[in-house]
């Protein structure tokens, strides 16, 4: 590897060039926290989707005091094959016992951990109408330790209310959210609206944005935005449902 180094600089390349054999050499041999990182990178994003389902069932399983499950008793509650829980839970590295399944308690830290979801998570939402409202009020994200943290609106006659124990902000002080340590953002203000709401959460730090608008949003490639259209689900129901 000096060697490489050596010879990089005797050829008097400029620095930029330099940079680039750096960057190539890290590349071949990353440090250990990029590592991980890139393991995790490689896992399919199908895999992550069946995380949140796994570590739901799980934290059921514990609350009502089940102490292991197997892959296939983990399946049979699922729907989702044996095969594929163990598939899914082996990129994380083997925790599970041959013979005997995984321990629930550890089963629910993991997938917390792969998830990052250890520590509670903040979110910000954008759009407190009705849909907003709703999700203030649902107390559902509270297992997976997710917490609505600020809600914001545009319409003057609903900034200052207080909404499921929230104050709504006026959204044209979303800059705010810079020294709140905010970085998952929530949209739920109409189509036309949602692509300039979203620009807005990432310009002051939101990395991962659930979208409700029915709108497709463009982002940079860092920043994950994942659309929700229960409009579209309902729409393919009667295709599977023959007229009479
Ligand atoms: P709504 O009209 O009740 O609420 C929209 C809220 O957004 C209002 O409070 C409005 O003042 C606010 N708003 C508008 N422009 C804004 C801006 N630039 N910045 C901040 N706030 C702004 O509408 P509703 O029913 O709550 O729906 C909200 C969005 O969610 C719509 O895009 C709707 O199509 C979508 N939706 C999606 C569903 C899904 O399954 N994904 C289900 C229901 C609604």
């Amino acid at each position: 590897m000096n060697r490489l180094i050596e010879s990089h600089f005797t050829a008097n390349r400029t620095w930029n060039e330099s940079e680039n054999v750096q960057n190539a050499l890290r590349k071949a041999n990353p440090p250990v926290r990029e590592r991980r990182a890139m393991r995790y990178r490689r896992v399919p994003d199908e895999t992550i989707k069946r995380l949140p389902i796994y570590l739901r069932r799980a934290i059921r399983l514990s609350e009502g005091g089940v102490k292991c499950v197997s892959s296939k008793g983990l399946a049979s509650l699922l729907g989702i094959s044996p095969w594929q829980i163990r598939k899914d839970l082996s990129y994380f590295g083997g925790f599970g016992t041959r013979g005997v399944g995984y321990d629930v308690e550890k089963l629910v830290d993991r997938i917390k951990n792969v998830l990052r979801l250890q520590v509670v998570r903040k979110a910000v939402l954008v759009g407190v109408g009705n849909l907003g409202s709703a999700l203030l009020a649902f107390p559902g994200f509270r297992p997976y330790s997710l917490e609505i943290a600020a809600a914001f609106d545009i319409d003057k006659t609903e900034i200052g209310k207080k909404r499921s124990g929230l104050v709504v902000e006026d959204v044209a002080l979303l800059e705010t959210l810079k020294e709140r340590n905010i970085d998952l953002g929530i949209i739920a203000v109409p189509a036309d609206a949602a692509q300039d709401v979203a620009n807005n959460l990432i310009d002051v730090g939101v990395k991962a944005i659930l979208n409700f608008a029915p709108q497709y949003i463009s982002a940079p490639k860092n920043i994950k935005i994942i659309t929700i259209d229960i409009a579209l689900y309902l729409a393919r129901l009667p295709y599977y449902v023959p007229s009479k």
